[in-house]
């Protein structure tokens, strides 16, 4: 069976910089063989943690209390076994909405209070994040250290940046970096079932290129459906 791989978009714009990054991971990892999925924080309704976990009472457990599509992600996450999160850099942090989403991933991690490991362990993590100015590795290593105090594993190579904002697909080492995001990913979660896979950096100006014209397409196949969908008194 194939790896399953979830791509947590944490941007209001599907391909802004870092949703065309991401795209470019997921599509590196799917080549690598992997199942791939794209889930966008702003497609319904995250609820705000409440910190049952101070209560001391049984709540704080996996799937969360909240019946929202948080709940949703959750269940994604628990099934899947490779996330790459990208996100715009927010005043030097993730965005807000995938900020509510860690907090509600505590309940993956607590299942440790419950005499089980944490659900996040095992799991192999990438990350994309995008701004127009600063903080883009200061937003990366948050993720990381979090993801990795969950109980998650971080390959070599796994934060791909760029500063070229919603021009980040243009930024050749930043697409690179991308593809090896999601090539690295998969390579490490293959070795830790005992399969073959790759763990050091690949330099293809081809497949970049390739991957790259992939997701532009993408992108404008999207803006045209979009275009018809928007009343014309909605377009700015
Ligand atoms: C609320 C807000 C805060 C931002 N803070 C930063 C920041 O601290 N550093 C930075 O480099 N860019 C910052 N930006 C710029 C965005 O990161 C940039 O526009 C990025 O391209 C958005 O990603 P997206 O195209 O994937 O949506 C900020 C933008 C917004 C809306």
């Amino acid at each position: 069976m194939s790896l399953k791989v979830l791509g947590i978009l944490g941007s209001p714009h599907p391909f802004g910089g870092s949703g065309m990054l991401l795209r470019c991971a997921l599509e590196a990892a799917q080549r690598e063989g992997a199942q791939t999925k794209l889930l966008s924080v702003y497609q319904g309704e995250i609820k705000p943690c409440q910190g049952c976990i101070q209560d001391e009472e049984p709540h704080c457990r996996f799937p969360c209390i909240f019946e929202d599509y948080g709940k949703e992600l959750l269940l994604e996450i628990n099934e899947a076994q490779v996330l790459i999160f990208g996100t715009p850099v927010y005043w030097y942090a993730p965005s807000g909405l995938l900020k509510n989403l860690i907090d509600r991933m505590t309940c993956l991690e607590n299942m440790v209070a419950y005499g089980e490991p944490s659900y996040m362990e095992g799991k192999v993590v990438g990350i994309i994040t995008v701004g127009a100015d600063a903080g883009l590795t200061l937003a990366g290593a948050y993720l990381l250290t979090t993801l990795n105090a969950m109980g998650a594993m971080v390959p070599p190579w796994a934060h791909a940046y760029s500063r070229k904002a919603k021009g980040a697909i243009y930024d050749d080492r930043a697409v690179m970096d991308a593809i090896n995001v999601g090539i690295l990913s998969v390579g490490l979660a293959a070795r830790l079932k005992g399969l073959p896979g790759r763990l050091s950096y690949l330099d293809d100006p081809q497949l970049l290129e390739e991957i790259r014209q992939k997701i532009l397409a993408q992108k404008e196949a999207f803006e045209k459906e979009d275009g018809k969908t928007k009343a014309p008194e909605s377009r700015p």
